[in-house]
């Protein structure tokens, strides 16, 4: 049964091996993978094109059986079906259908989840605010761009109200802005203790939303642990000044070479990233009368 101590997800020695129809060839997508996400964390799986994040999220789900290793959701084995009334997912590329509008899109899935009418009601008003649709929720998703449909897929992850969510790319094909959003809904799950596994590209979004990181190669968690620890330069430190005049950071530098051992590696203005600048600029585009798709 679980507990609060019994983690969200347990992937134990998981191997997943496709056979190619036809031919005696075999993939070996998941390689004998290990990880553990806790109760209310945020983790982010990262790792090249066809390095097996889409397969171990399909086993974790029950959606494939693995072929060998185990895998469970709050301490049940993704093959009981039961382990998955707590989650939510939003596949890789998510099929919707179009002739739909989103807030038919979300009654849909609250029908299956088996809500009532009611709760329908009340959850797709909250959820197609929350991921910002409510002015588009009654246009069909045929006319949706793509950051809308990742956002109205994100919002059917919610639906059932879910204690674990699974997101495969969230932010795939969607712009800074668009992406920024769906990090911000990321952050808004575990401000509510909800727990959410993640993979992505953006590895700088990662960074942003993720507390532990999972690096997968060839199927294979080649490394693992606590974002703060593993992005930190040990041997490094970083001193920020405001301010600073020419002659102040002449003074440092002198006392850094008085000292043994200690050298200056660098010394000028840190850079803003690209993404901050975009979306500075996307934001003084749309104080002139911008749309936001
Ligand atoms: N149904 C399948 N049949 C055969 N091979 C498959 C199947 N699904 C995945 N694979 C193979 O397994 C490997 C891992 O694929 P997977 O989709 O898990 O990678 P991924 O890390 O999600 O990649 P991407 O970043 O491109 O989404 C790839 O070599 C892929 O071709
Ligand atoms: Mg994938």
């Amino acid at each position: 049964m679980a507990n609060s101590s019994t983690p969200a997800v347990q992937i134990e020695g998981l191997t997943k091996v496709f056979r190619l129809p036809f031919k005696q060839e075999k993939v070996v997508a998941v390689d004998g993978l290990s990880l553990q996400v806790d109760a209310g964390e945020v983790y982010g799986l990262i790792g090249p094109n066809g390095s097996g994040k889409s397969t171990t999220m399909k086993v974790l789900l029950g959606l494939i059986s693995p072929s060998a290793g185990k895998a469970s959701i709050f301490g049940l084995d993704s093959g009981d079906t039961a382990s998955r009334g707590s989650v939510g997912f939003l596949p890789e590329n998510p099929y919707f259908y179009k002739y739909l509008t989103g807030s038919e899109t979300l009654a849909f899935y609250g029908k299956l989840c088996g809500l009532s009418r009611k709760q329908i009601r009340e959850r797709s008003d909250e959820l197609l605010e929350m991921v910002d649709l409510t002015g588009a929720r009654d246009r069909r998703l045929g006319g949706y761009s793509k950051g809308m449909l990742q956002r109205i897929g994100l919002a059917q992850a919610l639906v059932g109200d879910p204690r674990l969510v699974v997101l495969d790319e969230p932010t795939a094909g969607v712009d800074p802005a668009g992406s920024r959003k769906i990090r911000d809904l990321v952050l808004e799950l575990k401000r509510r203790g909800i727990t959410v596994i993640l993979s992505s590209h953006l590895l700088e979004q990662v960074q942003e939303v993720c507390d532990e990181v999972g690096i997968i190669f060839n199927g294979r968690l080649v490394r693992e642990g606590k974002l703060n620890d593993l992005i930190a330069i040990e041997d490094q430190s970083e001193i920020v000044l405001q301010n600073a005049t020419p002659q102040l950071l002449e003074r440092i530098a002198e006392m850094v070479e008085g000292e043994e051992g200690a050298q200056l590696l660098r010394c000028g203005n840190p850079r803003t990233t690209l993404e901050r600048l975009f979306l500075q600029e996307i934001k003084e585009g749309s104080k002139q009368g911008g749309e936001d798709a």
